[in-house]
């Protein structure tokens, strides 16, 4: 979505909130709904306003009336033929709202985020870092979020060599499987100036990716840090979490807190509230909180 250039910064929301208004309006009547699921469930093609009207028992220029607001906002569409004229529910439509209905609660779940963040620890930004890896761009998604709530740094490991689908699931499996350190860049990453670190790793043939094994390695200044890790993967993290725990206790990271987030927890937003949670109470407290 481009930005604004008004909003500061822009979530192109202040471009969907005004559309979604209406579409509130036109599906907040019962009627509407039912034409909708009429619409939506016909497989004949053939409904016209006077079917519609008898099935719903209510008069035609009532369902008329409903039909125009339901096409205004785009849910429904109308073709005719001859003196007749017939309603189709727009599916695609549905999908945009839906979208933009998202896209509106995600934003209140990272301001809901940042407030726990702000409450707990009195600071509107944590002093941590998120080193992750991500080949499909799951964990980067995640990685962004903690950033948006936490306000920290992103580290971003990639490999030099780029994995296929093909390689990856051949060569990236295999790697996994074995422990292997995968070449990265940056291939050196300092994390001494922060008072916690986030790592975080896609699942690859339940192990942690190997990207992430080289990325542990490539670590500076880590000794006697705190770390909270999280995987993402689709139901099976198997031993990731523990592997990747040990691998930082032999660097001198202690665990504070290990996060599994699957796909569908990720789309409900449960798990990666957890995840916020977790973080910030692994947070060091400031030191006048720790006095009082
Ligand atoms: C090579 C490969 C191996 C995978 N192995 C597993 C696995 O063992 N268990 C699992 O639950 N998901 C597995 N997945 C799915 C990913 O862990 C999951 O889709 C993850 O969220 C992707 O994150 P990303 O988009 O940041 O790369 C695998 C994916 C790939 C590409």
């Amino acid at each position: 979505m481009d930005d604004c250039n008004k909003c500061d910064p822009c979530t192109g929301l202040c471009k969907i909130v005004p559309g979604m208004a209406g579409a509130f309006k036109a599906l907040g009547d019962p009627n509407r709904l039912r034409i909708i699921h009429l619409l939506a469930t016909d497989t004949t093609g053939t409904l016209g306003v006077s079917d519609l009207a008898g099935i719903l028992g209510i008069s035609q220029p009532a369902a008329s009336q409903h039909l125009k607001t339901l096409k205004s906002e785009g849910f429904v569409t109308s073709r005719r033929e001859g003196f007749r004229v017939y309603f189709s529910f727009n599916r695609d439509r549905l999908l945009e709202f839906r979208e933009h209905f998202d896209q509106m609660s995600a934003a209140v779940m990272d301001r809901c985020d940042r407030e726990l963040v702000r409450e707990t620890t009195q600071q509107t930004s944590l002093n941590a870092c998120v080193v992750f890896y991500s080949y499909t761009g799951v964990t980067r998604g995640v990685a962004e979020r903690i950033r948006n709530a936490c306000g920290c740094d992103l580290v971003e490991v990639k490999t030099l060599t780029e994995y296929s689908a093909f390689t990856a699931y051949t060569t990236g499996v295999l790697h996994a499987r074995r422990g292997v350190c995968d070449p990265i860049l940056p291939d050196r990453i300092d994390v001494s100036r922060y008072d916690l670190l986030v790592i975080g790793t896609p699942v690859w043939a339940w192990k942690p990716a190997p990207a992430i094994n080289a990325a542990v390695r490539a670590l500076s200044g880590c000794e006697g840090k705190r770390a909270v890790i999280f995987c993402t993967n689709c139901g099976q993290p198997g031993e990731a979490l523990p592997l990747l725990e040990a691998a930082l206790a032999a660097r001198g990271i202690e665990v504070a807190a290990a996060v599994s987030l699957t796909q569908e927890e990720m789309a409900a937003r449960t798990a990666e509230n957890d995840l916020i949670e977790r973080i910030v109470g692994a947070y060091p407290l400031p030191v006048e909180d720790l006095i009082s």
